[in-house]
């Protein structure tokens, strides 16, 4: 039980017939100074009620509870301060996490629901971008989150591998490209010949008219186009599936936007049947100003699909093959508008279960200051930047820790770790740069100080071998491991923070900061000491190397023994 709820309980024993227990744990404070103990009852609302002085209602209180579980109670002016029994607390907290290991913290929120998670979605034929890499992290550690609290997550690459563009590119290859040029360098000759493409163009437009053509052609399942462009479309996912082995991410579907190309056209029959089809100069769209939108495009004028009409047809495929509890998009904030015509128009047809549907934004990303896009060529290109990191990590472990047995794993594992626990660490919304020496570093707010600090913690534990056993009576009262034994015992509500808010960065902030108090912790205790206690810190050290490891996990970074 929590601190609060323990108090609570025991101020309501004796208020009962003037305040709820609710309204108890309400006023309950937590003091901004420890000598003022670890909750504070205010009695202002009870003064009202019974027309005395807060300070004598204090003492009464202080006179009729029983203070027996608490270590002392205190009236300090309109204040009852109560302060926790810490051999008890810390006892019952180190037990339990001893006994649940990494389960502690975790929940039964989601019955084991599906809860499909559109993730990377990253364009073939195309880098795999800046944007593209925080997709992935935050989906993925999304998914590891609902998990914790009961959910099924499924995580899906919808690639984006349909769409007018793949019309030049079948053009752009035909006149400019090789097979053994493309064979050499995929995805950088293709990015290459769409580039070329879109310059050909600007002298010569009767190109784009070739380019729809082309898509036409795939679409109606012409031989050649649909063989060029499942080459294009598998030499893509060879190369993506390079970045996703280093980043450790694994997906549970690939269906991309091909995938619903048949399936759009029972979109469009549904949307006539329920009379939501509208023309519009020659084109088909759904009328949605009645939630303050413009209308969605869902048939151009030639015939052709858009992005919006392959979603609608993924989101009710979706909903048949999982009957989902929720449906996320990790997706940039860019494509807001997107979402909320998606949801619009599924609503519109009747679909309740489109307020399950729910768009998870995340801010834009720039590198050493500088935007990114793909048309000017000015692509960040991400394995890139997970090598540099790897290299990074590598030089410095070398240079702390030459005799370091297997370095080039764990520089795998602290250089890819520090670039998604950089992604991870601030709320997904905000836009932040990427300079890697920040990334890296060992000190400060970062992947490797997590690691680190977890590493060290593990050599003092390796040091005397030692082996937690929940049935010894481990107890601390000092107040240095106090601040600890609290941070143990907001896991829980921690967990479920992040999972309600959709937001990694609530589970990297208390690594940190975790991280952080264990260090000052470290600095000031002899934890080592021969003193009748080194059990009960040993035992804290333990369980604070199950909280980080977890943490840990659950961004989706490696947590090296050793570093
Ligand atoms: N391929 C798209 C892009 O790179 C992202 C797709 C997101 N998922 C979706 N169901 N629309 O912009």
């Amino acid at each position: 039980m929590k601190n609060k709820e323990v108090v609570a309980k025991t101020v309501f024993d004796v208020v009962k017939d003037d305040l709820t227990l609710e309204q108890v744990e309400q006023l309950l404070e937590y003091p901004k100074s420890a000598e003022h103990g670890d909750v504070a009852f205010p009695a202002f609302s009870l003064a009202k009620i019974y027309r005395k002085a807060p300070q004598q209602i204090v003492s009464d209180l202080a006179e009729k509870i029983d203070d027996a579980s608490f270590e002392k109670i205190a009236p300090v002016g309109p204040y009852l301060n109560f302060f926790m029994d810490k051999k008890k607390v810390s006892h019952d907290i180190l037990t339990t996490v001893i006994e649940q290991g990494a389960h502690y913290g975790d929940f039964n929120l989601g019955n084991n629901d599906n809860v499909p998670i559109d993730m990377s979605s990253p364009n073939i034929a195309k880098p795999i971008s800046m944007g593209h890499l925080r997709s992935t992290v935050i989906g993925n550690s999304i998914a590891l989150i609902l998990q914790k609290v009961g959910y099924h997550p499924i995580k899906i690459n919808h690639l984006g591998d349909w769409g007018t563009q793949f019309g030049k590119l079948i053009i752009a290859y035909k006149r400019w490209g090789t097979e053994e040029e493309v064979r050499n360098d995929p995805i950088g000759e293709l990015l290459r010949l769409y580039v070329k493409f879109h310059e050909e163009a600007e002298e010569d437009p009767s190109l784009e008219e070739e380019g729809r053509a082309a898509f036409r052609q795939l679409e109606n399942d012409d031989q050649e186009a649909v063989s060029l462009w499942q080459w294009f479309r598998s030499e893509s996912l060879k190369e993506f599936d390079k970045i996703y082995d280093m980043l450790g991410i694994t997906f549970d579907s690939y269906k991309g936007e091909a995938f619903y190309e048949d399936k759009m056209d029972e979109i469009v029959k549904l949307l006539e049947e329920k009379h939501l089809l509208k023309e519009d100069q020659g084109a088909e769209i759904v009328d949605l100003s009645a939630y303050g939108l413009n209308p969605a495009l869902i048939k151009k004028r030639d015939g052709g699909t858009l992005y919006i009409t392959r979603d609608m047809a993924a989101a009710l495929y979706r909903k048949r093959t999982y009957n989902f509890a929720k449906s996320l998009y990790v997706v940039g904030n860019e494509q807001s508008y997107h979402f909320k015509q998606l949801k619009a128009t599924l609503k519109e047809m009747g679909y309740n279960w489109a307020d399950d549907i729910q768009h998870i934004p995340f801010g834009l990303i720039t590198k050493d200051g500088k935007k990114l896009s793909t048309r000017k060529g000015q692509i960040v290109l991400l394995e890139d930047v997970l090598n540099d990191a790897i290299r990074s990590a590598q030089e410095q472990i070398t240079e702390k820790n030459p005799s370091l047995e297997n370095k080039e794993e764990v520089a795998k594992q602290v250089g890819v770790g520090a670039v998604i626990f950089h992604d991870l660490k601030t709320d997904r919304l905000n836009t932040f740069d990427f300079t890697l020496d920040e990334v890296v570093r060992f000190e400060g707010e970062t992947g490797p100080y997590v690691q680190y600090t977890y590493a060290r913690a593990m050599s003092i534990l390796r040091k005397v071998n030692f082996v937690p056993d929940k049935t010894k009576n481990y107890a601390l009262d000092d107040i240095e491991s106090w601040e600890i034994v609290k941070f143990i015992q907001d896991y829980p509500e921690m967990i479920l923070e992040a999972a309600n808010k959709y937001e990694p960065s609530v589970v990297a902030k208390h690594a940190i900061k975790l991280a952080q108090a264990f260090n000052k912790y470290y600095g000031n205790t002899r934890v080592l000491a021969d003193d009748g206690q080194q059990e009960a810190r040993l035992a804290l050290v333990y369980v604070v190397t199950v909280l980080l490891k977890e943490d840990l996990h659950l961004l989706g970074l490696q947590a090296p023994d050793r570093m």
